[in-house]
């Protein structure tokens, strides 16, 4: 019996199990009802007394190696399930929250087409001064140009004020940067307007900057035609209208051809099918000397438009308003879109 015993203690050591089958048939051979340890303690019940005294030790012993080696496996199991679980090579789940609100998307879009024509990204404060977003744009205290955007004033002394529009990038870029320049600023910008489906006292706008050598209006013209193509379809009309703005000179503001199709394409074209659509010109040798730059020898122009406007367009929406108030049934609807 004694030898038995040793022998089964024997075996148990050195059983190798390395799956859950064999798992299973270790613990029926030696474990389960007709296993071999209720066997043993079958026989050795019928053992005399002081026989059993002895064998009963080694008989514990056989049985606390058969659950260890069990236990053991389990163990095994259980670490390895884990260790695959913090496998820091496998791929995440990624969580999808929320959307680009879809101002971010046009905004990202138009960036994106200006990147490739060798454009960067140029930002810049909100809260400026009277020289930047003003004077050294040509627009001078008093001058009549300032009234079309109303101005939220912070402070007057020094003098501190919300920019009306991202035009003010230009000068802080040209006062620290020299030509060659291409640069695109997108940003937010404020007038003081009062609250309505067309108008908001905070909007946003991209500016448009590219100095050089020689640069002439047609470079301008095929500059935004590119762009606008890039972003309304290779099919899009386009047209030149003379316009004003106090930094560029000579100034156009650009229609694209909308169509007359639907009831709303009357409305938003109001009846004509053509959309204004951006400001542009050549900017004034003013503006260039006030930044130190020689009107004789660079030139170059600039460009403006609004983001909402554009994203009303793209996605058909008749009202500004819904952009700021981040109304989450109208945000979920562009998780898709994108
Ligand atoms: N800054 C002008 C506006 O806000 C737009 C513009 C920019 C026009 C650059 C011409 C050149 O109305």
């Amino acid at each position: 019996m004694k030898e038995k015993i040793n022998k089964y203690i024997n075996d148990v050591n050195n059983i190798v199990i390395s799956n859950l089958e064999e798992a299973n048939s270790f613990k029926n051979q030696y474990l389960g009802k007709k296993g071999i340890l209720n066997q043993v303690f079958f026989e050795f019940k019928q053992l005399p007394g002081l026989e059993k005294k002895e064998l009963g030790q080694l008989l514990n012993q056989l049985k606390t190696l058969a659950f260890s080696k069990l236990e053991g496996v389990k163990n095994n199991q259980k670490s390895s399930k884990h260790k695959a679980l913090i496998d820091v090579t496998l791929p995440s789940n990624y969580e999808k929250i929320g959307a680009t609100h879809p101002l971010s998307k046009v905004k990202e879009n138009i960036v994106d087409i200006f990147k490739k024509v060798g454009f960067s990204v140029a930002q810049e404060r909100e809260i400026e001064d009277d020289w930047h977003n003003f004077s050294a744009l040509n627009m001078p205290q008093n001058h009549p140009a300032r009234d079309m955007q109303d101005t939220f004033f912070i402070d007057l002394n020094p003098d501190k004020l919300l920019r009306t529009h991202t035009s003010s990038v230009q000068i802080r870029h040209m006062d620290i940067h020299k030509p060659p320049i291409r640069i695109i600023s997108p940003g937010r910008v404020y007038r003081k307007e009062d609250i309505s489906a067309r108008a908001h006292c905070i909007f946003h706008q991209i500016e448009g900057l590219y100095i050089d050598q020689n640069v002439s209006f047609s470079d301008l013209k095929a500059m935004i035609n590119y762009f606008l193509k890039s972003l309304f379809g290779k099919d899009l009309k386009t047209r030149f209208r003379p316009s004003f703005f106090p930094f560029t000179e000579p100034s156009a503001e650009v229609d694209i051809y909308w169509g007359l199709e639907s009831e709303s394409d009357y409305r938003i074209t109001k009846g004509t099918g053509w959309l204004e659509i951006m400001g542009c010109g050549m900017i004034d040798p003013n503006v260039l000397k006030n930044v130190n730059i020689d009107s004789e020898k660079f030139s170059g122009f600039a460009f403006g438009l609004g983001i909402e406007r554009i994203a009303m367009l793209l996605y058909q929406i008749d009202d500004l308003r819904l952009f700021f108030e981040n109304d989450i049934r109208f945000l979920k609807q562009f998780q898709k879109a994108f």
